[in-house]
């Protein structure tokens, strides 16, 4: 049983540094999770890994099922959540190939499956949402990014689009005035679900690109994939110097 897990996005498809132990096919009772759990060891410390979109990245955020993804995290013991996630810069700090640990959310998602909390229920539960990620594991990252001399912004709000195409320049436009720093597509329902599991869970973004409007012309999949490269190269860094956790 592992007791912490990392959820890989775009770019961490797989763990370099992970000793594989074993992968585990889990069935949830809200389907199939992305794939199978390896199980192994990261830098000595006993982790889970999850990729996000599929072992081969063939399944696009909206169809992502988050749900069975954690339930089935949360079946196996797990109890922390690392997310890895690609996302794109609204706000200056926000710039390519950065690492950031957000702050806070807001969700424009849409007809996603996003709560546990329906069916045939005995009471309506509203779980507390204020503070949406782990301070704990924030910290813990933040730190880690420290002692690793790792450039990195130690808080933003994520704003959480449907995907998968990305947005327009007003799209974008209005998210920074709603306060937005960050935009990516998997954030939500993803935290909110781990909330409801009780799961201690924080996101480390990745910046793959300026935001629709904020750089100059169209987003490249060049771009994404050069940016990710260094930024994917820093989370393994981080996750080392975090992993004594
Ligand atoms: N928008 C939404 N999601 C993203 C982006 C973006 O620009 N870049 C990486 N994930």
């Amino acid at each position: 049983m592992s007791a912490i897990a990392i959820i890989g996005g775009t770019g961490l498809t797989r763990l370099g540094s992970l000793e594989i132990a074993r992968r585990e096919v889990i069935h949830t009772p809200y389907g199939e999770p992305s794939g199978p759990v390896t199980h192994g060891h990261l830098f000595g410390r006993e982790v889970a890994f999850l990729p996000r979109h599929g072992p081969g990245h063939t399944i696009p955020p909206h169809q992502v099922n988050y749900r069975a993804n954690l339930w089935a995290l949360h079946h196996i013991g797990v109890e922390q959540v690392i997310a890895v996630a690609a996302v794109g810069g609204i706000t200056e700090r926000m710039k390519p190939a950065c690492l950031v640990i957000p702050d806070q959310i807001i969700d424009y998602t849409w007809s996603r499956a996003h709560t546990f909390y329906e069916g045939s229920l005995k009471q309506v539960t509203h779980v507390d949402f204020t503070e949406p990620y782990s301070l704990e594991l924030r910290h813990a990252m933040i730190a880690a990014c420290a002692a690793a001399g790792i450039g990195h912004v130690d808080r933003g709000t994520y704003g959480a689009t449907q995907g998968p195409r990305l947005e327009s320049t007003a799209e974008i436009d209005r998210m920074a005035r709603d306060g937005c720093d960050l935009v990516g597509m998997t954030g939500m329902p993803e935290a909110g679900l781990a909330r409801e599991l009780g799961l201690s869970y924080a996101t480390c973004a990745v910046v793959a690109n300026w935001a629709a409007g904020r750089g100059t012309g169209e987003i490249t999949m060049e771009e994404v994939g050069q940016n990710l490269d260094i930024g994917m190269r820093d989370v393994a860094r981080m996750l080392e110097a975090l992993m004594p956790l």
